[in-house]
C-alpha cells in the first residue's frame, strides 16, 4: 500500500503554501510513480472555527496512524484573545506531545543562489547543508525542582537540567539514523567539563555510536561548538545536542542561511511498527498574518519540509535531492518571492508562480 501523509494546512499563509506542496506531491505521483495516500484536515484556528477546539480528537487519532504529518502554520490575530486552552498553538503542542516527538530537526541549508543573502562570507555558507538535532521533550525546560522560592531574605529562581539515559539514548539514535542517510558524521555537543548531565550525555552518545560503526562521532563543548558553527559550519553534518543548547544553536544556524521563508523543520519520535519514526514536518515560520491572502508567501520552507519527509520518512533520498535541486534551479534563474528580494527593485514572483516554477524545474530534471 502507498505511504500515508496527513496534511494540516492550518491558518494564514499555511493553506497558501500547502497548495503549492500539493502540486509537488501530484507531480511525484504522476511523473515518478510515487503515490501517497493523502488526507487533509484542520488544525489551529481553522479547527477552532469548525469544532471549537484547535485539534479534533479524530485528527489526533489520524496523526498517530499515518506515516507522516505535514503542517503549514497556525495562529493569527483573530484568535489572539481566545482562552489559552483553545488557542491555535495548543493544537500544535498537542500533536507534538501525544506523538512524543523528542527529536527536533533543524537543517541549515544554503542554496548557492542565495549565498549573498547570508550575513556571513559567501564561501563560508555556499552549499552548506547541516542538520541540528535538538532534544525537545526533556532537559532544563522541564526538570524538577523548578520555581521561584524564598531563601533567607531573598528569592531564588531554580530550573533543573535533568536527562535520563533512555532520553539521551533515543535522541542519539535519531541523530545516528539521520547521519546514515546523510554525510555519516555526528558531532555531539554538551558541556561535560562543567555539567553532570553533560558527562552522562557524552557517555550514552558514545555507547549508542558503537551501534553505528559507519558513522564518525565527535564531541565538542557547546560553547566551542557555537564558535565553530559561525567560523566554518561546513565541517559539520549532523549535530546532536540537548534542549537548551539546541534552542540557541539552531536559531543561530538558521541565520547562516537567510530568510524565514526558506527554513523547513521536522520533529521525530519513536520508530513505529513499520520502522519509520513518528514524524511531523513543518516550516519554521508562522502564519504571517501581515501577508496572508495576498499571494506573497514563499512556499519553499513548506516544500523543503516535504523534501525532508521524502528523505526521512519515505526513504526517497534521491527524490528529495531532485526536489531540492529543482528549488536551487529556480533560485538560480533569479525567481524570488518578495522575502528573498533586497531593495534593488526587482519584481517578485507570487506564491503560485514559485510553486509552478519548481514543478517546471522538476519536469526538466
Ligand atoms: P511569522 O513567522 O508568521 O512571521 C514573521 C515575519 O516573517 C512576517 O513579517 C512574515 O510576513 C514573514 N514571513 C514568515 N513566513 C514567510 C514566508 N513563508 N514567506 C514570506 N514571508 C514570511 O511570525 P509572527 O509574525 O511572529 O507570528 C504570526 C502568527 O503565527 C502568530 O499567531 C504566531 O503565534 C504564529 N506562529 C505560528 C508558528 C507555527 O505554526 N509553527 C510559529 C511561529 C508563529
Ligand atoms: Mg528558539
Amino acid at each position: 500500500s502507498n505511504p500515508s501523509l496527513l496534511i494540516l494546512p492550518g491558518d494564514g499563509i499555511g493553506p497558501e503554501v500547502m497548495a503549492e506542496v500539493r502540486k509537488i506531491i501530484d507531480w511525484f505521483g504522476a511523473k515518478r510513480d510515487l503515490q501517497f495516500d493523502v488526507s487533509e484536515d484542520l488544525v489551529g484556528g481553522a479547527a477552532y472555527d469548525k469544532h471549537g477546539t484547535p485539534l479534533h480528537d479524530d485528527t489526533m487519532a489520524k496523526a498517530q496512524e499515518v506515516d507522516a504529518v505535514l503542517l503549514g502554520a497556525v495562529g493569527g490575530p483573530k484568535y489572539d484573545n481566545l482562552d489559552f486552552s483553545v488557542k491555535p498553538e495548543r493544537g500544535l503542542l498537542r500533536l507534538r506531545k501525544e506523538m512524543d516527538l523528542y527529536a527536533n530537526l533543524r537543517p541549515a541549508q544554503c542554496f548557492d543562489a542565495l549565498a549573498d543573502f547570508s550575513s556571513l562570507k559567501k564561501d563560508v555558507v555556499a552549499g552548506l547543508d547541516i542538520m541540528i538535532v535538538r532534544e525537545l521533550t526533556s532537559g532544563i525546560y522541564f526538570g524538577e525542582p523548578r520555581g521561584i522560592f524564598e531563601e533567607g531574605n531573598e528569592r531564588v529562581g531554580i530550573n533543573t537540567q535533568r536527562y535520563t539515559e533512555s532520553e539521551i539514548d533515543r535522541v542519539a539514535r535519531s541523530a545516528f539514523e539521520l547521519a546514515m542517510r546523510r554525510g555519516k558524521k555526528v558531532c555531539s555537543m554538551e558541556k561535560a567539563n562543567v555539567m553532570e548531565s553533560g558527562i552522562l550525555w557524552r557517555e550514552v552518545v558514545t555507547e549508542v555510536g558503537k551501534d553505528y560503526p559507519e558513522v564518525e562521532l565527535s564531541h565538542m563543548y557547546a560553547d566551542a561548538g557555537a564558535m565553530q558553527l559561525c567560523r566554518w559550519p561546513k565541517q559539520f553534518d549532523v549535530i546532536v545536542t540537548d534542549n537548551l543548547f539546541g534552542d540557541l544553536l539552531s536559531d543561530a544556524a538558521a541565520m547562516l542561511t537567510g530568510s524565514l521563508g526558506m527554513l523547513p523543520s521536522a520533529s521525530l519520535g519513536a520508530p513505529m511498527e513499520n520502522g519509520r519514526p513518528k514524524a511531523l514536518y513543518e516550516p519554521v515560520h508562522g502564519s504571517a498574518p501581515d501577508i496572508a491572502g495576498q499571494g506573497k508567501a514563499n512556499p519553499i520552507a513548506c516544500i523543503l519540509s516535504f523534501a525532508m519527509a521524502l528523505r526521512y520518512s519515505f526513504d526517497q533520498g534521491a527524490e528529495a535531492d531532485r526536489l531540492e535541486q529543482a528549488v536551487e534551479t529556480v533560485l538560480a534563474e533569479g525567481k524570488r518571492t518578495a522575502d528573498l528580494l533586497g531593495d534593488e527593485g526587482a519584481t517578485p514572483v507570487s506564491t503560485a508562480e514559485m510553486g509552478d516554477a519548481i514543478v517546471a524545474a522538476l519536469d526538466a530534471s
